[in-house]
């Protein structure tokens, strides 16, 4: 069988820190739906332009398009052993469509952390949060700065500003959370599935909690 773990919570929590960190120990894919969108992007594909008009708003991107493209990813062979799924699913209609897909990669989801802050923490974090323009590295410039400014420090490619983390589209995005992606938590609390965590400690410390809550 093979291990899926979905994490969960607001928009700059942390979702994205930890999932790189618990992929690194683990040997699980970091599957990130947002660093997808924002490849496509990058190498300017169709897909890449639709999302864009949707993350620029803050909104999410149609349940369609982005089930087709995370099953893409999951059957790529370094998910062969399972994945960690950070921003995915991101509604209810997502969550079923996940379900029916994993009983295909001999699987299902296994643990669902949540984790949660205040919304002034969410905002400070995103605010203040710089990504590496080649392969998405998270930074930010108070509480994770590189160690050269302006460049990552795993790659040496250039960081840059989210164009979705100016504060009113931040607020947005966590609206929408609110509206769209809260079922989600009783849905998974109701499967005995959910783990509840405090994302306004230290990245260690969240990580520390996170791995024991895992290994339990
Ligand atoms: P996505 O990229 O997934 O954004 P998000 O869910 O809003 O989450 P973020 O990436 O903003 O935050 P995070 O929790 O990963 O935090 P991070 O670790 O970076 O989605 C973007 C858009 O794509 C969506 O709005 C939507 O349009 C579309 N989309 C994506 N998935 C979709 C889906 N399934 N369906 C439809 N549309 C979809 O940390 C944030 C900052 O805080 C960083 O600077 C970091 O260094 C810092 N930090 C992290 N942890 C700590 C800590 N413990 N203490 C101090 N600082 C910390
Ligand atoms: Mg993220």
């Amino acid at each position: 069988m093979a291990t899926y773990i979905v994490l969960l919570g607001p928009p700059g929590v942390g979702k994205g820190t930890q999932a790189r960190i618990l992929s690194e120990k683990t040997g699980l894919a970091h599957i990130s739906s947002g660093d997808l969108f924002r490849e496509n992007l990058k190498n300017e594909t169709e897909l890449g332009q639709l999302a864009k008009s949707y993350m620029d708003r803050g909104e999410l991107v149609p349940d369609d398009v982005t089930i087709r493209m995370i099953r893409a990813r999951l059957s790529r062979p370094d998910c062969e052993t399972g994945a960690i799924l950070d921003g995915f699913p991101r509604t209810p209609a997502q969550a079923t469509a996940l379900e029916k897909m994993l009983v295909d990669f001999n699987g299902e989801v296994n643990a669902v952390p949540y984790i949660t802050a205040d919304e002034a923490i969410l905002v400070e974090r995103t605010s203040g949060r710089w990504t590496c323009r080649a392969h998405g590295h998270i930074y930010h410039e108070k509480f994770n700065p590189p160690k050269k400014a302006g460049i990552c420090d795993v790659d040496g490619s250039e960081v840059y500003q989210r164009e979705d983390d100016k504060a009113e589209t931040v607020t947005k995005r966590i609206r929408v959370y609110l509206e769209q992606t809260m079922p989600l938590v009783d849905y998974y609390r109701n499967a005995g599935k959910l783990i509840e965590l405090d994302g306004s400690q230290a990245v260690e410390d969240v990580t520390k909690v996170l791995q024991e809550a895992l290994a339990r």
